[in-house]
């Protein structure tokens, strides 16, 4: 298949009138695949009432069809439309947060395709805030199923060149929107019962959560160490339960305080043969000047600023192997804001190889 290319800038004004937009709408429509940006990653789009449209995207991504996909929104009008009942701790949190990173799992009416939700009886529904993506929706006329635009498995996308490398030729049209502000896939919070479940960290954090819902319980997927945790248990978000996010390098996570992971970290390195990549907070890096000559060194960002690196893990993760590096070791982070996502998809990504020390 050609794969068309469009650039779009994201600061046009008028942008679901822009011509390029409404041909990508129309591709929507008439049952074709879209990539597209949004503030966390590249989305992969199809019109998520239409069950033929919605499977390939599990095609183009090679994606496991029992994990469901979220509808995107650009209008709070059409919420009503996909899910049975908004109550008042639902409407708090769409004030709060949309549009923007934190998808909400609610309750499905009948006519959403099995195809979006793996069969499930909830589906998983958000408003993104990038003006590419409103403007696409709007354009389309319907909600949009959208995973991230990877091939399963892979880091998720944050700028168009990966979105590239892992669809072209596999969908009719990715759209340029430069590079993902966050960096990071959306919370994913389960609506369904009295008691709101986090089942995936994600651009929007637990404690901004907090202070909105009170009390939110984290889903046995979620902060787990090792899928050891998860043996006879089954996450409710069934994505949480595949391998992900993972480069083709291997990762050995080193997690403790600073000092004794910092002496981990040389011990291994100048224990291995195969000079190890390393990734690491812009101090631990500093404090390794002189003592190693590793020829890969990715600062993720400030110990302090969790959004930085956020912004940077996939873009690294991917440059990891680009630079063909197999073995990379990797500094455990802060757990404080979307410091936990970011090390959520690090766990995941390095296999849950993790030393305490
Ligand atoms: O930021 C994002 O969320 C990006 C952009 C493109 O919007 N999308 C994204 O989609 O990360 P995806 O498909 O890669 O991840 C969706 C997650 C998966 O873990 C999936 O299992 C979960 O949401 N999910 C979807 N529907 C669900 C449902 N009905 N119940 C529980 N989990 C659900
Ligand atoms: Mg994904």
């Amino acid at each position: 298949m050609q794969t068309k290319l469009l650039q779009i800038k994201p600061n046009e004004s008028r942008l679901s009138e822009n011509s390029d937009i409404r041909k990508a709408g129309q591709i929507i429509r008439d049952g074709g695949l879209v990539a597209f940006p949004t503030e966390t990653v590249y989305g992969l789009g199809a019109n998520g009432l239409d069950p033929q449209a919605v499977k390939k995207i599990y095609q183009a991504k090679g994606r496991p069809s029992d994990n469901p996909l979220i509808l995107h929104i650009a209008d709070r009008s059409q919420l009503e439309q996909l899910v049975c009942c908004v109550s008042c701790k639902v409407n708090k949190l769409i004030q709060f947060f949309w549009p923007g990173p934190l998808t909400l799992v609610l309750k499905k009416k009948q006519h959403i395709p099995d195809a979006v939700t793996g069969g499930l009886d909830t589906v998983a529904v958000r408003m993104p805030s990038h003006p590419v993506a409103l403007a696409l929706i709007e354009a389309a006329g319907v909600p949009i199923a959208a995973p991230s635009a990877n091939r399963s498995g892979r880091p998720s996308p944050t700028l168009v060149e990966h979105v590239i490398h892992d669809l072209q030729g596999k969908v009719e049209m990715i759209i340029d929107g430069g590079p993902c502000e966050k960096g990071i896939e959306s919370t994913v919070l389960d609506m369904t019962a009295d008691e709101p479940i986090l089942l995936r960290p994600g651009g929007v954090s637990v404690e901004d959560l907090k202070r909105v819902l009170g009390m939110i319980r984290l889903d046995i997927g979620v902060d787990d160490h090792g899928e050891r945790n998860l043996v006879g248990v089954t996450p409710r978000s069934p994505g949480m339960k595949y391998k992900h996010y993972s480069p083709d390098a291997e990762l050995l996570i080193i997690e403790g305080e600073s000092e004794q992971v910092r002496e981990k970290i040389l011990e291994i390195y100048l224990d291995s043969t195969q000079s190890p990549g390393i990734l690491a907070t812009q101090e631990m890096v500093d404090s390794l000047r002189g003592k190693i000559n590793s020829r890969v060194v990715k600062v993720l960002g400030k110990r302090k600023d969790p959004d930085e690196m956020a912004a940077r893990l996939f873009k690294l993760l991917r440059e990891f192997d680009e630079e063909k590096v197999r073995l990379v070791l990797v500094e455990g982070l802060p757990l404080n804001g979307v410091g936990l996502a970011v090390m959520n998809r690090l766990r995941k990504a390095a296999g849950y190889r993790i030393i305490q020390v």
